[in-house]
């Protein structure tokens, strides 16, 4: 529906961060969208816990944008206004990684739009580029930079060589990390917007429980120091590719040469590459969140659903999920610095198959540190492996082990 007098309004929810941002920049935009569209968008009514009315809102919109977050009562409302056949915009990706199907199904029923932009990369046009631009690719795999927190204090880690708490307190007196981290650091924020990428680039439904998941609380920064020595950059990465007829999607730190594509993406900065043959390698960058520009992709989202017709995505595949995936990995390991030792390690890795590609060995005292880069090998192997080595004897800390990316793009 559409007011008869040129006016396109629209209901808002919630007026927090990116709420009263996009409240801000509508009237600013308000002239150019009209040019483009034939019709003056403005806002009728906002619904906060506060304020406001949800029935009394949906009554006199033609278009929801739903900045509340998290699960209810922003599913139920979503629901209903497309229910109501009005068109939806959200950024909510805890939303669209849990109930995305039930609620893209909906809106292809009542034949609305559900657009989410802002829910992936804030600003980068991903969602997009993937549903329109490479809508018929055969997408091989994507990587993607898509927590600003974490590259923030994983930047800052390396930059600076401080602890992760340091850098993470330094993220927060910036702004860039909430007073609680945890959905950030755990990698669960990166995991739900790598559900929804991969339930667009492979048409496949992807829960966020499916997500393979591990965060950036345990790297230490002799962990990136010594990668610094290997020329290895450290990234929270997600990932989606297909394997062995099968989709593994997942979020974990990982090591990258200098010369991929997202080795170069510092601060509270995301990045999306997505490989397929047709297209060999797109890379995406951009901010990925903060107020002004998540709205922008709101807008974005509001002016292509005044603009018919565009599709909500359908799944055609149903791909099986994947866990156990092949990677190469650095693996730290601090052991008594004695003779028969080196054979020890390198009997546990020849027993699982494992070859080292390179390695790096520090006296320290009585100790040695072993740091090596092994190549790529099944992780259920490896972690076998891992374990093997936290029951020898002449082990002195924990092994540490982070996956290491191999692609560089440079053939
Ligand atoms: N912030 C970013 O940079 C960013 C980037 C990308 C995507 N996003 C997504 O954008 C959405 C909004 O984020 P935000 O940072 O703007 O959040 P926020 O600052 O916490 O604002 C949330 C707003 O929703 C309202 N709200 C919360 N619970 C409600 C309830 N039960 N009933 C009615 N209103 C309720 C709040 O009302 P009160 O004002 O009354 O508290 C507030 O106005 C989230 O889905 C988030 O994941 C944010």
């Amino acid at each position: 529906m559409t007011s008869a007098d040129g006016r396109f309004r629209i209901g808002l929810l919630g007026h927090g961060t990116v709420g009263a941002a996009f409240a801000e920049l509508l009237p600013r935009r308000a002239e150019r969208i009209a040019a483009i569209t034939g019709l003056r968008p403005g806002v009728v009514g906002v619904v906060t816990r506060s304020r406001g009315d949800f029935d009394a809102l949906l009554e006199q919109s033609d278009l929801i944008v739903e900045l509340i977050g998290g699960i209810e009562p922003a599913r139920a409302w979503v629901t209903r206004a497309i229910r109501a056949g009005r068109h939806v915009v959200t950024a909510n990706k805890q939303l669209l990684s849990q109930h995305g199907e039930e609620l893209w199904a909906l809106a292809r029923e009542e034949g609305v739009q559900l657009r989410f932009e802002a829910a992936v990369a804030g600003v980068v046009p991903v969602i997009r580029v993937l549903t329109e631009s490479l809508a018929a690719a055969h997408i091989e795999r994507i990587h993607g930079i898509v927590n600003g927190t974490t590259n923030f204090i994983l930047s800052e880690m390396a930059r600076t060589h401080a602890s992760y708490e340091q850098a993470l307190t330094e993220a927060q007196r910036l702004g860039y990390a909430e007073a609680d981290p945890t959905d950030d650091v755990s990698g669960r924020d990166a995991a739900a917007k790598m559900a929804i990428l991969a339930r667009l680039a492979f048409d496949t439904p992807v829960h966020l429980d499916q997500v393979v998941c591990e965060g950036i609380e345990r790297i230490g920064p002799d962990d990136l120091e010594h990668a610094r020595d290997l020329g290895l950059g450290l990234k929270l990465i997600g990932t989606a590719e297909r394997v062995d007829g099968g989709l593994s999607v997942r979020v974990h730190p990982a090591f990258l040469y200098s010369r991929h594509p997202l080795a170069s993406i510092d601060g509270p900065f995301n990045a999306v590459t997505v490989e397929s043959e047709s297209i060999t390698e797109i890379t995406m960058s951009g901010p990925g969140a903060g107020g002004p520009q998540t709205a922008s992709a709101v807008l974005g989202d509001v002016i292509s659903a005044m603009i018919p017709p565009a599709s909500t995505p359908e799944t055609s595949e149903r791909l099986p999920i994947v866990s156990d995936v092949v990677s190469a990995f650095y693996l730290h390991l601090d052991v008594v610095d004695e003779p028969g030792v080196l054979s020890q390690v390198t009997g546990v890795l020849g027993t699982h198959g494992i070859s080292v590609k390179s390695v790096v060995q520090k006296g320290l005292g009585h100790n040695a540190r072993l740091v090596m880069v092994v190549h790529p090998v099944l992780e259920s192997r490896f972690f076998a492996a891992l374990e093997q080595f936290a029951d020898l004897p002449a082990m002195r800390t924990a092994p540490r082990a982070i996956r290491v990316i191999e692609e560089d793009f440079t053939q």
